[in-house]
């Protein structure tokens, strides 16, 4: 295998929004080929672009004519031809060297999928492009759908990522899902979330913190033989949907499963798997507030404004 660079070049559009009479630009950047220190997740799959054929819309992004969905400053570029330049451990479907051509987006997959076309990440829209020296993309695995971003979601996607499992994060609040998107490429508004998922094959997990009102909906956003952890009761315990319902777990194989904490064994395993997987806590950290103020930090946990745990230092 060929050795691989700390840093890429790649082409992004400068920032702002472009029109006909000023439009925007791209610029030679250096990018990080791999995050985290250079280690690949399990199932991660770095592959070498070789060519790029440029596509109507890559110009009518810089010119302001472009219709859809577009992020500032991202990588520019609709398509490729590339090559498979190293795997994670747990990839099974590639090998080094395998010609790849990635699909243009990237969250259209079985073509049944009740997603709004402007959540489909498409290359150099609303996710980085393709003109680049290399893209880090994923096989397939297991997904989980968080609920919410608050402790205990934000925690479960550390541990998500660091397992190799795609985390889908909802929220009510685009503010938030803004502030984790370098985390969370795919994070949606509730209502979404759930919508994206249920023309879809669905979620291998679902770590429920609402509590019962939500199970007849996460029964239908799970795939076969997927599993729902009861966590939490944010919605409270009562919910209005017929017990019934519970039939479709059949159908699906799935399971419900109540957390109740972990013991000291369950604890010493997922220290084991932070420091193996030198998974770093700091992005879930929103607000540090001193030994004399925790009127103040107990009042920012209330007001929901925070992303992650709130912590008193002393
Ligand atoms: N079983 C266990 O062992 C265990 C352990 C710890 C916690 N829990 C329970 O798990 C739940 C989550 O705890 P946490 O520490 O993560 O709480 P948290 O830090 O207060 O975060 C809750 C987040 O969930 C979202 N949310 C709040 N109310 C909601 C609602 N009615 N419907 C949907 N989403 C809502 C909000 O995120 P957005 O603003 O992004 O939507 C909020 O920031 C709680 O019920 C807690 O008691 C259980």
């Amino acid at each position: 295998m060929a050795a691989i660079l700390e840093t890429h070049r790649a082409y992004r559009r400068t920032p702002g929004t472009g029109t006909a009479e000023k439009p925007v630009s791209i610029e030679l950047t250096a990018e990080a080929t791999l995050p985290d220190g250079g280690k690949l997740g399990p199932h991660d799959v770095l592959i070498r672009i070789r060519a790029v054929s440029l596509n109507c819309r890559d110009i009518a992004m810089l010119n302001g004519h472009y219709t859809m969905n577009t992020l500032d400053n991202v990588i520019v570029g609709s398509d490729w031809a590339a090559e498979v330049a190293a795997l994670g451990s747990a990839v099974t479907d590639f090998k080094v060297g395998d010609l790849v051509s990635p699909i243009f987006a990237l969250e259209y997959r079985t073509g049944n999928e009740h997603v709004e076309v402007d959540q489909f990440s498409m290359l150099g829209g609303d996710c980085d492009g393709s003109l680049g020296e290399y893209h880090l993309t994923w096989e397939e695995n297991k997904t989980a759908l968080l609920q919410g971003t608050g402790g205990v979601s934000m925690f479960a996607l550390l541990i998500a990522l660091a397992g190799g499992i795609k985390p889908i994060i909802s929220s009510s609040s685009d503010q938030k899902l803004e502030a984790i998107k370098m985390l969370a490429p795919r994070a949606r508004s509730w209502s979404a979330a759930v919508r994206a998922m249920l023309g879809g094959k669905g979620v291998d997990i679902i770590v429920n913190n609402t509590g019962p009102p939500n199970i007849r909906a996460d029964i239908a956003t799970l795939r076969r033989n997927g599993r729902i952890s009861l966590v939490g009761f944010l919605k409270g315990v009562l919910a209005d949907w017929n017990p019934a319902q519970l039939i479709a777990l059949i159908g699906k194989s799935g399971s419900i499963t109540g957390i109740a904490f972990g013991a000291k064994t369950h604890f010493e395993a997922l220290n084991r798997f932070i420091e193996e997987k030198n998974i770093r806590l700091e992005p879930h950290v929103d607000r540090v507030f001193s030994f004399d103020e925790p009127k103040a930090a107990f009042e920012y946990l209330d007001s929901g404004k925070h992303v992650g745990k709130v912590v008193i230092k002393f």
